[in-house]
């Protein structure tokens, strides 16, 4: 496996939009639910391939707060294999060192999923190889209100001063409060949106955008996007010297 020429060149947090699953399946001719495990399988390899190629932090949008508006059929099947990749990935997180977080409201969540949730981010806080964020029940707007919402519950019972709000202080609400902002928010599956993710972490993340559906996003592929973003001028609103 080839790794990053300068370790400086490669990005430090990925965030995937695990797009295409659907597609994918359709095309064989299989059930949706059908794509959803294969997208699911594909996971291990890409948490995997993340030390090799520098990246400590890893961040994969699982289901979002709009995915919700699927049939009966798709969501329970999601959820049930949430609940499944939990329970047989517990053994290789601990294995490679991976420090599972989940990022997203859980409060929709069926409670047997959420017990799995924290047992398995207790199991695995002190790993320190790979950091994987699963956004689960995630939207950036619904994240930011839910942040917004505490944060003038702090200001009403006297423990912020408003004139402290800043984007310093703003973040530290946010359910992503631990992790560095993300430096490459990788696309699958050709379409060229965000779909809610990561709205205000994500404000000078590169972007790319992919046509390859997510059970087919091998390491392979994964590596090529990484090398195309050690290419890149990151300016962050300064001028090119
Ligand atoms: C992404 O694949 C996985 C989830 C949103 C849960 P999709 O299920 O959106 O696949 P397409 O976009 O319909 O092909
Ligand atoms: C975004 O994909 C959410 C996940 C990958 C979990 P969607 O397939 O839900 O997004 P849209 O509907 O195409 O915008
Ligand atoms: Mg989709």
């Amino acid at each position: 496996m080839s790794k990053l020429d300068k370790k400086q060149d490669g990005p430090r947090h990925v965030a995937i939009i695990m797009d295409g699953n659907g597609r994918w399946a359709t095309q064989k001719g299989r059930p949706r639910i059908f794509g959803h495990q294969a997208g699911a399988k594909r996971v291990r390899e890409i948490v995997e391939a993340c030390p090799d190629n520098n990246v400590k932090y890893l961040t994969i949008f699982a289901f979002s707060t709009e995915n919700w508006k699927r049939t009966q059929t798709e969501v329970a099947g999601l959820m049930s294999l949430f609940r499944r990749y939990i329970i047989k990935e517990a053994e290789n997180f601990m294995k490679e060192g991976v420090c599972v977080r989940f990022i997203g409201d859980r409060i929709k969540l069926d409670k047997k999923l959420r017990k799995l949730m924290d047992d398995i981010e207790e199991m695995t806080a002190n790993n320190t190889r790979t950091n994987l964020t699963i956004a689960l029940n995630y939207g950036g707007r619904d994240e930011v209100a839910r942040a917004t919402k505490r944060l003038a519950e702090d200001v009403a019972e006297g423990r912020l001063n408003p004139k402290d709000v800043d984007e310093e202080t703003l973040p530290r609400y946010l359910d992503t409060y631990v992790l560095p902002d993300p430096d490459l928010v990788i696309r699958t599956s050709g379409e060229a949106r965000i779909s809610n993710f990561l709205l205000w972490q994500s404000a000078y993340a590169e972007y790319e955008f992919i046509e390859t559906l997510w059970p087919d996003f091998t390491p392979d592929v994964f590596e090529k996007v990484l090398k195309g973003y050690g290419t890149r001028d990151r300016r962050f609103g300064g001028a090119l010297v």
